[in-house]
């Protein structure tokens, strides 16, 4: 068993990759090449804004982002430190601190309501992370943010394709960021991401930035990165995109079938709590795209090691919250974020992909019920 199996999707797609492949190969625009603009425009229509600039990475889209809102030394942003090291590390590499703040225990997304008390005249921008394919709580954060005048950054890396009342992630806020790294809901072949927003000014800046910071060639009123998204990827995203809506669908029917299942063995909500499985609990209003299916057990490193010794691949998404890390020295003390740090030590993701069939779901539900000992 796969824990992501991108041969099944290429199956799928493989006509239409190669085609797009062939393309790029005949007009040879390797760098910025017209598939850029044509999966830009698509991109932005998917999501309901005005602009999007594709990126190298969802790294650079989240560096990019920061750097068009010119935050730097001196600068506070505040985040959640249940993420992956990206979203901190590009906000220390401005030269900016890092102000991590607790999750909620359901939902594992930065608590809004922990936010006020966070924010001080540095504070120059809230990242809310949407992980495991599931959006923050954006309007909460959203109304903390514009009593302050703080701008908020989605790093959405997890969750395109999810919506959060009605609307789409990436689009939720004054800039979405996301990652199309081969994992993820939407994955190029390679490293990719892309920015997104309706404010003219930001997106200039950020297709600026993506290209050295230049505004016609060999002109340079700003510092940037070399970031922009390759042609190649390009066109493979394209042809991914095809499928993209259908593969939400699955996603999402294949994560209400696990919960479904581990539900029918024992199993309660992240919500509920109080038994040895707990299942991801989908707030209202919301549908993820289960970017991970992370379930919480019990002594979660031998479970995982039975289920591996079972044949069932998993991973811990993540074991080390970023105000743990020794890269933070100076962070917020981990005493301050203990949701972060207890679901940290009882997160496990099973696998998880469009192309998981009833049977394999059924088979994996059914180990982890020994593993963990729901059947008990
Ligand atoms: C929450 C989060 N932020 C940022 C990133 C960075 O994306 P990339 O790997 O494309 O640079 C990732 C992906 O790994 C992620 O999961």
């Amino acid at each position: 068993m796969q824990f992501i199996d991108l041969k099944a999707q290429y199956q799928v797609i493989e006509p239409d990759v190669r085609a797009r492949i062939d393309r790029v190969l005949a007009h040879g625009q390797y760098i910025m090449g017209p598939e850029i603009a044509e999966l830009e425009q698509q991109l932005a229509g998917f999501v309901g804004v005005r602009h999007c600039i594709g990126l190298a990475s969802g790294t650079d889209a989240l560096l990019a982002a920061m750097m068009a809102l010119e935050i730097g030394p001196g600068d506070e942003v505040i985040t959640t430190p249940f993420t992956f090291i990206a979203t901190g590390e590009m906000i220390a590499l401005l030269g900016a601190v890092p102000v991590f703040v607790d999750i909620d225990l359901a939902t594992y997304n930065l608590n809004p309501s922990l936010l006020e008390a966070a924010v001080t005249e540095r504070t120059k921008a809230i990242v809310p992370v949407s992980l495991y394919g599931q959006c923050a709580d954006m309007d909460a954060i959203g109304s903390v943010a514009a009593a302050h005048e703080i701008p908020v950054i989605e790093d959405g890396a997890q969750s395109f394709g999810a919506t959060y009342k009605g609307r789409r992630s990436c689009g939720l806020s004054l800039i979405g960021c996301t990652s199309f790294f081969p994992a993820k809901p939407l994955g190029a072949y390679g490293d990719g991401g892309a920015c997104f927003t309706d404010h003219d000014g930001l997106a200039k800046a950020i297709r600026e930035i993506r290209n050295h910071g230049q505004d016609r060639r060999y002109h340079h009123p700003r510092l940037g990165l070399n970031g922009r998204l390759d042609t190649l990827q390009a066109a493979i995203l394209l042809a991914k995109l095809a499928i993209f809506p259908r593969e939400v669908e699955l996603r999402a029917q294949i994560g209400a079938r696990y919960t479904q299942l581990l539900t029918e063995r024992g199993a309660r909500t992240s919500r509920e709590g109080g038994v040895p499985v707990l299942t991801p609990y989908l707030a209202p209003e919301t549908t993820s795209v289960y970017a991970q299916y992370t379930i919480q057990v019990e002594d979660r490193d031998r479970v995982a090691s039975a289920l591996g010794e079972n044949g069932i691949p998993t991973a811990v998404h993540y074991p080390v919250p970023l105000n743990e890390q020794p890269v933070f020295p100076q962070s917020v003390s981990a005493r301050r974020t203990p949701n972060s740090a207890t679901i940290a030590s009882r997160v496990l993701s099973l696998p998880m992909h469009p192309y998981l069939t009833d049977d394999l779901v059924s088979d994996v539900v059914a180990k982890v019920a020994v593993a963990a000992g729901l059947d008990r």
